[in-house]
């Protein structure tokens, strides 16, 4: 295959969804009716939505089979038990507790272990993780090496977490650090890889002071090509095998199985620590479901279970970590400012270099978004002072970056979708210097970005 440059699609294309085209016209209406918050649009309204890779793929032709499998039976159902063997193959764990979505494995979690004067060190929390932290009153500190947090930096593994400032963090407060995560791929950071290496020397420090370490692993077969396929001494491993060694380094893990699940719906936390795990288990059935199927139908555990053998494919996961990098490749040719090297589920445009002339508190990053929806009906997401920039005690400072995310929903859009976007960015980059910032009217205390509503400035 390495013969040819034209990236082929592993698949073929079965059942289609048509995409409704729209005016700049219409697009302006819908913006204005949606408080220029992006999450306020409706689906129909966009033309490539890229606005997160979250449930958002396309399931195979098997996966509609398993799914016709579901068994939807209160406790002990066959999917349950296809569900669970799936997610052991790759994570051996002990314990494997099913949840509706990532999201609610966190709040599992940290409900149990967090609390006011509790700290939770990650390479980068997740929006999501970091608010479920700090929702129990504990602290979510990221310590994501110096490389990770400049755009421009060149790093195999940017998603790297900085063992010398986690070891400092532990002797200083070990007592009330009940685990360390670390966040493969590192979506906040740019969907940048963890090494093994970087794994290996986390636990060792996690060892010396007796922490666990848990994974947040959505994108955990991702983050293991990039293993395989820049880290010396992996190539010929297969994926299955670097996932179980990423695995082995770990107590646990949260998941989210709408991103490397391959499933629109579903996810899990996983342990091994057995007093841990009933405890999570009895808050599950109080807020989840019985234990063999959490928050998911058994039609979903299905789906999962055959997404699982799916995205560990070479073929499935050359093809995506290779169309990914070509979006990034074209824009980074045209002088369009991205985070680098790409990252496996996304480009990111680095908003605050590209709008300069934008303060991060009139958030470059939502400009820049506005701009791709109306003039092209692509919907992106800003990863910046709007989603980042409110601290709990109400202040607001810049975020480390302003980027918009332009995520690719997994095996959904063709290489004639993404040649759109890249005239579309292109277009909107060109004219960069008339793009103008926006004021919040209106947000939540937490989470803002999802229902804040917006102003365009001047
Ligand atoms: C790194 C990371 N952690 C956790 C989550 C939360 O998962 P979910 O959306 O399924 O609740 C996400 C979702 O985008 C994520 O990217």
């Amino acid at each position: 295959m390495d013969r040819w440059r034209t990236i082929i699609e592993p698949f073929r294309i079965h059942s289609v969804e048509p995409v409704r085209m729209t005016t700049v016209d219409e697009r302006e209406t819908a913006l204005r009716a949606a408080g220029w918050n992006l999450f306020n649009l409706h689906a129909d309204d966009v033309l490539v939505d890229l606005l997160t890779d979250s449930g958002t793929g396309a399931m195979s032709r098997d996966q509609w089979a398993a799914v016709q499998h579901g068994d939807e039976s209160y406790a002990g159902s066959p999917s349950w038990f296809a569900f669970l063997e799936s997610v052991q193959v790759l994570f051996p764990y002990r314990h494997v507790i099913p949840t509706h979505q990532g999201r609610a494995a966190e709040k599992i979690l940290f409900s149990v272990i967090g609390g006011p004067g509790r700290t939770i060190p990650n390479n980068t929390h997740f929006d999501t993780t970091r608010a479920n932290v700090e929702f129990t009153g504990a602290e979510a500190v990221d310590l994501v090496i110096a490389e990770g947090r400049d755009p421009a930096a060149l790093h195999p593994f940017k998603g790297n977490m900085d063992i010398e400032a986690l070891d400092r963090l532990l002797a200083e407060r070990a007592g009330s650090v009940p685990v360390v995560f670390v966040t493969i791929t590192n979506n906040s950071g740019g969907g940048q890889p963890v090494s093994l290496e970087n794994l290996r020397a986390v636990r060792a420090v996690c060892d010396r002071h007796g922490v666990p370490l848990f994974l947040d692993a959505c994108r955990f077969a991702e983050n293991a090509w990039f293993i395989k396929t820049r880290e010396p001494g992996q190539a010929d491993r297969s994926v299955p095998d670097i996932v179980r060694e990423i695995a082995s380094l770990a107590d646990g893990m949260t998941m989210s199985a709408k991103k490397d699940g391959l499933a629109n719906i579903g996810g899990w936390l996983a342990l091994n620590d057995d007093d841990l795990a009933r405890r999570c288990r009895d808050l599950l059935i109080l807020t989840e479901g019985f234990p063999t199927y959490g928050g998911l139908a058994g039609r979903d555990l299905e789906a999962i279970a055959q997404g699982l053998r799916e995205v560990v494919e070479d073929d499935y996961l050359r093809y995506r970590i290779r169309s990914t990098a070509y979006l990034g490749e074209a824009l980074d040719a045209a002088g369009v400012p991205v985070v680098k090297p790409f990252g496996g589920h996304a480009i990111y445009l680095d908003a605050r270099a590209l709008l300069s002339h934008i303060r991060p508190l009139e958030y470059p990053g939502q400009a820049l978004a506005v701009a791709l929806y109306r003039e092209g009906g692509i919907r992106g997401c800003e990863i910046g002072t709007v989603m980042f920039g409110r601290h709990p005690d109400g202040s607001e400072a810049p975020a480390a970056m302003d980027l918009v995310r332009l995520a690719i929903p997994r095996r959904t859009y063709t290489q004639s979708h993404v040649d759109y976007v890249i005239e579309v960015v292109r277009w909107v980059a060109e004219r960069a210097a008339s793009l103008r910032g926006f004021r919040i009217v209106d947000q939540p205390p937490a989470l803002r970005h999802f229902t804040a509503r917006f102003e365009p400035l001047g």
